[in-house]
């Protein structure tokens, strides 16, 4: 351990100078045990932002994290765990697909999520709106339902990574969050503490992602992978597309019955796709299946069959929820007041402002603008229009869902301001700008 003050470690970086392994375990583990003190955290958080991290920096954060708490260990279930992240999004409910789809086909799922945050959505938020689902399991249930099923979802319990915790509640509301160095750390810590032996990441990019143009997100996809597998695990990243949302449901419930529709075979165009290219490395990377085009054959056929959907009913009812929601989806919560909003111009769609779209899902009920704002599960909006299309002046933009008119006007001006027409056809962007 090092044996400088916390002030001291502070001036390193100030100054633009590298930390020694030891002096980064101080500073990591000193802040999650309460010796350092957030005032401390949050200076030396800012002058990581601001000075970076080098590579061994950075591997050696990602490592303190990891130890900052308590780890899963999964290796009572069978088989190769891999775990798939995403690095946020807007209309993005991948997870409730692929879960039941991948376990469905062999690879179990064992996976910690979070809740949303901002303009983007959060797998456990989505999950509460399915009437009497639980996410808090106890460890050992976890794992049983996990061998039992093949797959459980839980909150990330506060004994694993706890630095993440604290430090991302500060970066959150200390401008510091789009730092290459603290994203990695973040993400890698996490899911080397929830047990991965491997990692798919879904690397955003455009107007609705942290990071915004290819070049970041291209830097922030190979530092992932790079200290992913310096500490020994399988990484691989997929950079898709955030210039537009992922899907057309943008709100808790309205989500999960897109989650619903895809297992069906009845979701939209690129959320299946974006399910079929993640779903198809997470069965090579399980050990399932021995190339992209048999994963992908095997993920097809379980959706034909109604294979993923019924491991997603026993899933829903395992943790106590309404398995009927996947057969009935009138059954989930949808706020009473709706409205649709038409695009008023004429024209062709040439481009959105996602988080801006993801902001209106906010402002009517969907989203926290703070950690501990309460959420309205059956808020939202579904969209009509993708990049590309030809429109009207009378043409249908949105159906808003909110508590109150009130709330559906707040929704409606800002989903206004975040999409842009214009006279000539524009090329849609593409779904995957690197694989
Ligand atoms: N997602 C995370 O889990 N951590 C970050 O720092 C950013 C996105
Ligand atoms: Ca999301």
């Amino acid at each position: 351990m090092s044996d400088l003050t916390f002030e001291e470690l502070l001036e390193i970086k100030r100054d633009g100078h590298t930390y020694t392994a030891a002096q980064i375990d101080r500073i990591v583990l000193g802040y999650a045990d309460g010796e350092m003190p957030e005032y401390q955290m949050s200076a030396w958080l800012m002058a990581a932002y601001i000075n970076g991290l080098n590579a061994d920096e950075t591997v050696w954060l990602t490592d303190a994290m990891v130890r900052s708490g308590r780890t899963i260990d999964l290796s009572s279930i069978p088989g190769i765990k891999v775990d798939k992240h995403s690095t946020g999004g807007v209309a993005d409910t991948t997870t409730l697909v692929l879960a039941p789809l991948v376990a469905a086909c062999g690879v179990p799922v064992a996976k910690m999520s979070g809740r949303g945050l901002g303009h983007t959505g959060g797998t456990l938020d989505k999950l509460e709106s399915i009437p009497g689902f639980r996410i808090q399991l106890e460890p050992e249930d976890f794992l049983a339902q996990v061998r039992d099923i093949g797959v459980a979802v839980m909150a990330q319990s506060p004994d694993i990574d706890p630095a993440d915790k604290m430090m991302y509640a500060l970066r959150d509301v200390t401008a510091t969050v789009p730092s290459i160095p603290l994203i990695v750390g973040s993400i890698i810590s996490k899911k080397i503490a929830g047990g991965a032996d491997a990692i798919v990441l879904d690397v955003k990019v455009g107007s609705g992602a942290f990071m915004k143009t290819e070049e970041q997100a291209r830097t922030l996809a190979s530092e992932l992978t790079r200290v992913g597998r310096a500490l020994g695990r399988d990484v691989v990243c997929i950079m898709s597309d955030m210039d537009q949302p992922l899907g057309m449901a943008v709100g808790n419930s309205l989500e999960v019955i897109e989650a619903i529709e895809t297992l069906r075979g009845e979701g939209p165009a690129a959320l299946t796709e974006l399910c079929y290219t993640f779903g198809s490395r997470m069965l090579t990377l399980g050990g399932v299946a021995t190339d992209d085009n048999i994963a992908r054959g095997m993920l097809k056929e379980a959706i034909e069959t109604g294979a993923g959907l019924a491991v997603f009913e026993r899933w829903i009812e395992a943790q106590g929820g309404n398995p009927q929601v996947a057969r009935d989806t009138s059954l989930l919560p949808l706020s009473p007041y709706s409205r649709d909003v038409t695009v008023g111009h004429e024209g062709y769609i040439s481009g959105f402002d996602t988080e801006g779209v993801g902001r209106a899902a906010m402002l009517l009920g969907a989203g926290r603008a703070t950690k501990d704002d309460d959420i309205d599960l059956g808020a939202g909006l579904m969209l009509h229009v993708r990049v590309g299309d030809r429109v009207h002046v009378d043409t249908p933009l949105a159906t808003l869902y909110a508590a109150n008119e009130r709330l559906l006007d707040a929704g409606e001006e800002r989903l206004m301001s975040a999409f842009r027409v214009s006279v000539t056809s524009v090329v849609a962007p593409p779904l995957f700008h690197e694989l």
